[in-house]
C-alpha cells in the first residue's frame, strides 16, 4: 500500500428535511449570499421558493441558468463580477454537479485578480476561495463531496477538470427527496457517470483488497439502486442510497493507498462533452465497455478477471477471459438495460472523431505512463471508433 494524506473537510447533513440546518450552515461565513442555480428545476419543485423563505435575514443575489457542462464565458464569468462587485461572502449552490462545479470556479476566481481561466487551466494557482454551502438535487458527480470542478468554454472546444483543497464545499446538503424528480435520462446518467467514477479508480496497478471491495459494493449499490429509481422514482431508499454512493465515488476513498489509473474514460468524455456537449454519463457508459475490450490483453487480463468475479459476478469456474469477457459483456448490458444510448452516433456524434484524439491526447496526459493502461493518440482514436 502507498503513502497517503488524506481528509475530506466537506461536513454532509443527509436526509429528509437536513434543508432545515440551511441558515446555520451559511451563518458562520457571513450575510451577502451568492444563490446560483441551473435551468429551473429547482423553481419545479419548490426549492427555489424554500430557499428564497429560509434566506429572508440574509441579502441575496441570484446567479440563475448555470447550464449543463457549465460554460467559462457565461455563468463562470457572471457569477465572478457578481462576487466582485457586491462583495459576497458565501455561495450557496443549488443544483446537479454543473451547478456545484461552476460555483468552485467562481468561488475561485472571486478571490484572484486575474482571468479565472488561468486557474482552471492551472496556469496560476488556486490560493484562496469563497466558502460555498451546497443543496444537491442530482446524484451523479460526486462534486459535492470532492474538491474538483470541470468548466466548458466551447469557443476553444475545451472542457477542463481543475481542483483545489479551496474548493471542498463546506456543507453539502443532501435530502434525496429532492432527487425524486430527476429524470429517467439523468438517473441513468448520474448512475453510469458514478459507476465510471468507481472503475476509473478500480482498474489501477496496485490495489489492495479492502479498496477493491469497497469498490465492488460500490458499483452493485449504484447499479441496484438506479435500477430501482428508474422503476420508482419516488423510491426514497434507492434515492438515498444512490446519493451517498455517488458522493462516496469521487472522493478518492475508494482508492486510498493504491496506484493512480489515469482516468481514461473521464479524459476521452470530457473531449466528447467538450466538442459536441452530450451529457457526461452517457458518454461515458457508451465509451467503457470499449475501452474494456481495447485494453484487454494477458498484462490486463487479471484486473478483468478479479472485476468479472468480485464485481460482476461471473462464474469464477469459467476460464480467464471468458471471465473477464462476461463481465464487460454484463456491464454493456446493465448500460443498456438502463436504456443509455446504444453509440456515440445515438448521441449526435458523428464527426471530428481524429480531430478529438488528437485534442485528448494533447491536453489529458492519457499516454503517462503511470497510467494503468498508457493510450497513445492512435489508441484513442480507435477507442472512439469502435464507440461509434
Ligand atoms: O438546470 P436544471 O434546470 O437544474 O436541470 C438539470 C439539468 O438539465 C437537471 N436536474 C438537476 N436536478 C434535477 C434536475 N431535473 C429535475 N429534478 C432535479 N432534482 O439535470 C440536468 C443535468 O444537470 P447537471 O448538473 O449538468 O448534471 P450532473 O450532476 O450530471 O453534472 C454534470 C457535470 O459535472 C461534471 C460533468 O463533466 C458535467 O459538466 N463532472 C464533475 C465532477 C466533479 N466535480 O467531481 C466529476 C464528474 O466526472 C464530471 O466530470
Ligand atoms: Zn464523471
Amino acid at each position: 500500500m502507498n503513502n497517503f494524506s488524506y481528509a475530506t473537510p466537506t461536513r454532509l447533513i443527509f436526509g429528509k428535511d437536513s434543508i432545515d440546518k440551511l441558515v446555520e450552515s451559511l451563518k458562520p461565513y457571513g450575510n451577502r449570499v451568492l444563490f446560483a442555480y441551473g435551468g429551473g428545476s429547482i423553481k419545479k419543485i419548490g426549492l427555489y421558493q424554500k430557499v428564497m423563505e429560509l434566506l429572508s435575514d440574509f441579502k441575496v443575489f441570484e446567479l440563475p441558468g448555470i447550464e449543463p457542462n457549465p460554460e467559462y464565458s457565461t455563468s463562470v464569468c457572471d457569477g465572478v463580477r457578481i462576487c466582485k462587485e457586491n462583495k459576497i461572502d458565501v455561495i450557496l449552490a443549488v443544483g446537479g454537479g454543473s451547478v456545484l462545479d461552476c460555483c468552485k470556479a467562481i468561488a475561485c476566481g472571486s478571490k484572484y485578480d486575474g482571468e479565472c481561466w488561468d486557474l482552471i487551466t492551472r496556469k496560476a494557482k488556486i490560493v484562496d476561495a469563497l466558502p460555498i454551502v451546497d443543496i444537491l438535487t442530482l446524484a451523479a458527480t460526486g462534486s459535492e463531496y470532492d474538491a474538483g470542478g470541470v468548466i466548458s468554454r466551447r469557443s476553444t472546444n475545451d472542457k477542463i477538470g481543475f481542483g483545489s483543497v479551496h474548493c471542498f464545499p463546506k456543507v453539502s446538503i443532501l435530502d434525496p427527496v429532492y432527487t425524486f424528480s430527476v429524470s429517467p435520462k439523468q438517473t441513468s446518467a448520474g448512475g453510469s457517470d458514478a459507476i465510471s467514477h468507481v472503475l476509473e479508480q478500480y482498474f489501477a496497478h496496485e490495489t489492495t483488497m479492502l479498496t477493491d471491495l469497497m469498490c465492488a459494493a460500490t458499483i452493485k449499490s449504484l447499479m441496484a439502486n438506479t435500477k430501482k429509481a428508474l422503476v420508482n422514482s419516488n423510491d426514497y431508499e434507492a434515492r438515498a442510497e444512490l446519493m451517498l454512493a455517488c458522493s462516496l465515488a469521487c472522493n478518492d476513498i475508494l482508492s486510498l493507498g493504491n496506484s493512480s489509473s489515469g482516468w481514461p474514460c473521464h479524459a476521452i468524455e470530457h473531449a466528447l462533452s467538450g466538442y459536441f456537449n452530450i451529457t457526461h454519463g452517457e458518454g461515458l457508459a457508451i465509451i467503457t465497455p470499449h475501452w474494456m475490450r481495447y485494453i484487454l490483453n494477458d498484462k490486463t487480463l487479471h484486473r478483468f478477471v478479479r472485476f468479472g468475479i468480485d464485481v460482476m459476478d461471473v462464474n469464477p469456474n469459467l476460464s480467464d477471459y471468458e471471465i473477464a469477457n462476461e463481465g464487460i459483456n454484463r456491464l454493456e448490458k446493465f448500460f443498456s438495460d438502463i436504456n443509455i444510448p446504444k453509440n456515440l452516433r445515438s448521441v449526435g456524434i458523428d464527426s471530428k472523431l481524429e480531430e478529438m484524439a488528437h485534442h485528448i491526447y494533447i491536453n489529458e496526459h492519457v499516454s503517462n505512463p503511470n497510467c494503468f493502461y498508457p493510450l497513445n493518440e492512435e489508441d484513442v482514436l480507435n477507442i472512439l471508433k469502435l464507440s461509434m
